[in-house]
This record gives C-alpha cells, sequence and structure tokens, in this order.
C-alpha cells in the first residue's frame, strides 16, 4: 500500500527557499517524516515534486492504485484548476498540506482552489502538518 505525497512548484528546493519562511528542513526530510509515520502499518511513500501542473496531473491520474494522498500544491493553491479536477476524479481520502499559515500571510494565498474537495487542510505547522496529515490517513484508510 503507498501514500502519495504530491508537492508542487517551489517545494523541491526547501532548505533554501525562504527559510524564514518555510523553515530549513528539506524535502527529503519531510519525506522520511511521512514515511516513519505510516511504515509500522506497512505502507509506503510515494513521493512526487513537479514544478510544472501538468506532470501533478499526470501523478495523480496516476495515483489511483495508492490509498490516499498528501497534496501540497504550492501556489496552485490559487488557480491549479486542472490540478483540482484531477483530484475531484482521485478515489481516495487527501489531505491539503501548507508548511506556512497561508491566512497569516499575504491575501492572494487566501484562497484555495482545491480545499474544498480535501478530506481535511493543515496550514501553519510546517514540517509536522506532513506528518500529522499522514496520521489522519492512517485513521481514514481502513486495511
Ligand atoms: C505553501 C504556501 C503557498 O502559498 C506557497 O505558494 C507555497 C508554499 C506552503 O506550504 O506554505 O509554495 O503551499
Amino acid at each position: 500500500r503507498e501514500l502519495l505525497l504530491l508537492n508542487g512548484p517551489n517545494l523541491g528546493i526547501l532548505g533554501r527557499r525562504e527559510p524564514e519562511v518555510y523553515g530549513t528542513a528539506t524535502l527529503a526530510d519531510i519525506e522520511a517524516l511521512v514515511s516513519a509515520e505510516v511504515a509500522p502499518r506497512g505502507w509506503s511513500v510515494r513521493p512526487v515534486q513537479r514544478d510544472c501542473e501538468g506532470a501533478l496531473v499526470g501523478a495523480v491520474h496516476d495515483g489511483d492504485d495508492t490509498v490516499g494522498a498528501i497534496v501540497n500544491p504550492g501556489a496552485l493553491m490559487i488557480a491549479g484548476w486542472s490540478l483540482r479536477d484531477a483530484l475531484a476524479n482521485y478515489p481516495h481520502p487527501w489531505i491539503e498540506v501548507h508548511l506556512s499559515n497561508v491566512w497569516a500571510r499575504e491575501r492572494f494565498r487566501h484562497e484555495s482552489v482545491l480545499a474544498p474537495l480535501a478530506t481535511g487542510l493543515i496550514a501553519g505547522l510546517g514540517p509536522a502538518g506532513y506528518r500529522l496529515a499522514a496520521r489522519a490517513l492512517l485513521d481514514l484508510v481502513a486495511d
């Protein structure tokens, strides 16, 4: 059983991306955190980070065989309509995660076109948000 861990544009450079906003953990650190959380249940993680929306859409299409997903869409939260439509067809629970508290930031980050479709949303807790999302999916998905 695999958990889809989808990260959008600019998240591949975590660790050196505006560390005052996003911290110093790398995406590899976050992937390890999620893996460690789901490993006791025998799940593995399918990590996908892409800067292009189309590649993320493809990963969602290819994700039907996963059990659930954690999605940090990055700035695609604002107008990623094709990612939104792909997720509308994703047949498993998925959780939107943002490292930062987007509502404490610029107004253009206050609306997510994806959030109405998500099972839940976590924002502002940094890398721990991914771990908590994984924990929630473990509870939501029956083996
Ligand atoms: C982000 C918040 C988005 O507004 C931003 O465009 C990102 C990262 C976060 O994890 O806090 O790329 O999704």
